[in-house]
């Protein structure tokens, strides 16, 4: 994996998402001393990383940085990014590629601060990331050099899969899909224990039962490299308990249609919240 990097990959915000990433991008091999964490009160997991790996602690003075970053990973609360990003952005140099995950927040907003022709990446992970088998979607602006999406591909690849669009307008679309998208999948596991309850099981192996069942099938569909079209065809036996529950899932599109109307409602949020 090619992390070539000239200067510091500054982590603005070491929290929940950027303390994952610290994570992935060490145990998939970067040098540690290409990392600097710009984060006041990290949580106690990023704690244990610049601890065990020495990693190198900027001040929001910025006492001590030397060069330019080759990278200023933006990880803090899209509410805050605002107020802190600013001056962090005053270390970019010519060289240095912004990759912000922060929801919702534009590149517009970040080239803002950012000297002209600067690169930026924005970037949509979601929440499995955490445990390396996110998906994030990256949306460079025209700004970014080839070698600079290659390194945010690296980078992002830490967590889980990347892929790119080359139009900034699909980012609500994407956050609809697999950025809010493990929780429609935790509320399904939710669904499938309370009905298990509803039919007879105790409440605990309800709960195991759809946490095990949501993740072997999840597994499953990662790894078998057939579509979820046909694993569930092969699952469901004409006339079977399979095929009795799909007829409910599944009459005049009901399930479909509830998905349709729930990633609409995430899409308009997102356009919603971002102005556009
Ligand atoms: N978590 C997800 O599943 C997910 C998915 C997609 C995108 N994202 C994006 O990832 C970003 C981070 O989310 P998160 O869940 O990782 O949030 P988080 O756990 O709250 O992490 C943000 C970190 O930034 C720190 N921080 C606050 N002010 C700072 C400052 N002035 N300078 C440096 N660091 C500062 C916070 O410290 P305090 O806690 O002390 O404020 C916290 O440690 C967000 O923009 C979010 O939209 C997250």
């Amino acid at each position: 994996m090619p992390f070539e990097l000239s200067g510091p990959l500054l982590i603005l915000g070491a929290g929940k998402m950027g303390g994952a990433l610290v994570a992935g991008l060490l145990s998939r091999g970067l040098d540690p001393k290409h990392l600097l964490i710009l984060d006041p009160a990290p949580p106690p997991e990023t704690e244990d990383l610049i601890r065990s790996h020495n990693l190198a602690a900027a001040t929001a003075s910025f006492d001590g940085v030397e060069g330019q970053p080759s990278v200023i990973l933006a990880a803090v609360k899209p509410q805050v990014m605002e107020d802190v990003f600013p001056p962090v952005a005053r270390l970019a140099g010519s060289d240095t590629l912004t990759l912000s995950i922060a929801a919702g927040r534009t590149i517009a907003s970040f080239e803002q601060h950012l000297p002209a022709e600067s690169a930026v990446v924005r970037a949509m992970p979601n929440t499995p990331a955490s445990i390396g088998h996110g998906m994030t979607v990256c949306c460079a602006n025209a700004a970014t050099r080839p070698d600079q999406r290659e390194l945010a591909t690296a980078l992002m690849s830490a967590v889980g899969e990347v892929a790119w669009v080359e139009d900034e307008g699909l980012m609500n679309a994407v956050t609809a899909v697999s950025g809010s998208g493990p929780a429609y999948v935790f509320h399904l596991a939710e669904c499938m224990a309370a009905a298990g309850v509803a039919v007879g099981l105790d409440a605990e192996l309800a709960a195991k039962l759809a946490r095990t069942t949501v993740a072997g099938a999840g597994a499953l569909l990662e790894e078998s490299g057939l579509s979820a079209e046909q694993l569930r065809c092969n699952v469901t036996s004409p006339g079977g308990t399979t095929a009795a529950a799909l007829d409910v899932l599944m009459a005049e599109g009901s399930m479909k249609r509830l998905v349709d109307r729930a990633i609409a409602a995430a899409h308009a949020r997102g356009h919603e919240l971002s102005g556009t």
